[in-house]
């Protein structure tokens, strides 16, 4: 995991005097939004804003992301050619919403075949897909394979629970249907684009927290995509932005346990034993990747030790 991708900002396309703010935020990616946070009738003008912002912004060492509308809207092939054409060498991800099958991905890559090849590009677009219908959950496994274009794979609790009619207050919140079910309600959808993503090397982000005021509320919600094992959770506020980071941060305690697993394997290995115990606790070589991963994710994070 090269960039850390914990906190995700989402900043509406249409609404430039946004942008500035977000980019000197403390974001890992900032991703300027041409679909849902748009209203139809102020699709071009976002465009334009968003190319001028691709052009002429500084990102900040992140790379540069657009959120554009969906194969099965009148615009997306318009944000496509009209975004790398006239700003694609600085264009790094497209994150491409509700997709629901393979082909989705596969159309747009060749699309960005031509264009990146017409165009001169030196580098290649990567794509970060969110699967937020029951299709796109149905699909995951095929789709995180349909392209080496993909970076991640993104839940969409709001959209989701549309497409499934499954009833929600507001965007990734509980409510009185959570208390009525044993469980959580979206553990099947984010599971199955967890494991999607990592048999295919990608990274796994949950969806936003709609209330930003109910910091409480996110950090309950970013910790249990965080206890499934995702990479990290959409902001649509700042405010949200410090909680995320910290949530998907591995605790000083964690990097502790974590460094003294390893320490304890190696000196068994030492000793040509595969498990040992640190206390009455038994360590084997799946404790060491266990302990890898967690001071993979740190070293993501930027601590260094
Ligand atoms: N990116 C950058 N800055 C943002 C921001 C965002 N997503 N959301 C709010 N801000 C700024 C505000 O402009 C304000 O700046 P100021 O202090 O310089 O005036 C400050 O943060 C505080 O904002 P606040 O007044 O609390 O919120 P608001 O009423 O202006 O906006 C929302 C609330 C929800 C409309 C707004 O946060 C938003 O549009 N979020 C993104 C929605 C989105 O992208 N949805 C699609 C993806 S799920
Ligand atoms: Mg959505």
């Amino acid at each position: 995991m090269l960039h850390p991708e914990r906190s995700v900002l989402s900043v509406p396309g249409s609404r430039p005097e946004l942008f500035e703010k977000a980019l000197r935020s403390a974001a890992d990616l900032v991703f300027l939004d041409l679909e849902d946070s748009v209203a139809e009738t102020a699709k071009g003008e976002a465009r334009r804003h968003v190319v001028r912002a691709l052009q002429e912004l500084d990102w900040r060492g992140r790379p540069r992301a657009v959120r554009i509308n969906p194969l099965d809207s009148p615009h997306c092939y318009r944000d496509l050619v009209e975004l790398v054409e006239s700003a694609g060498n600085r264009l790094n991800i497209i994150i491409l919403p509700k997709v629901n099958h393979p082909d989705e991905v596969r159309a747009v890559g060749l699309l960005l075949n031509q264009l990146e090849t017409a165009g001169g590009i030196g580098h290649r677009i990567e794509l970060e897909v969110q699967l937020e219908t029951a299709s796109g959950i149905l699909h995951a496994a095929p789709i995180a394979a349909a392209s080496d274009r993909l970076r991640s794979l993104v839940f969409g609790p709001g959209d989701y629970a549309a497409s499934v009619g499954m009833p929600m207050t507001a965007i990734g919140m509980t409510d009185r249907w959570d208390e009525a079910y044993r469980g959580s309600r979206l553990h099947y959808p984010m599971h199955q684009l967890l494991v999607a993503a990592r048999a295919h090397g990608l990274r796994a982000i949950d969806g936003p927290y709609a209330d930003y005021r109910d910091l409480d509320g996110l950090r309950l919600a970013a910790l249990q995509a965080r206890a499934l094992g995702y990479d990290g959770k959409w902001c649509i506020h700042p405010a949200q932005i410090p909680v995320v980071n910290e949530v998907f941060t591995p605790t000083e305690e964690e990097i502790a346990w974590a460094k003294e697993v390893l320490r304890a394997y190696h000196e068994a290995e030492e000793q040509r034993r595969g498990a040992t115990a640190i206390g009455t606790m038994m360590i084997d070589a799946a404790s060491l990747r266990m302990a890898e991963s967690t001071l993979a994710r740190a070293r993501a994070a930027g601590l260094g030790f």
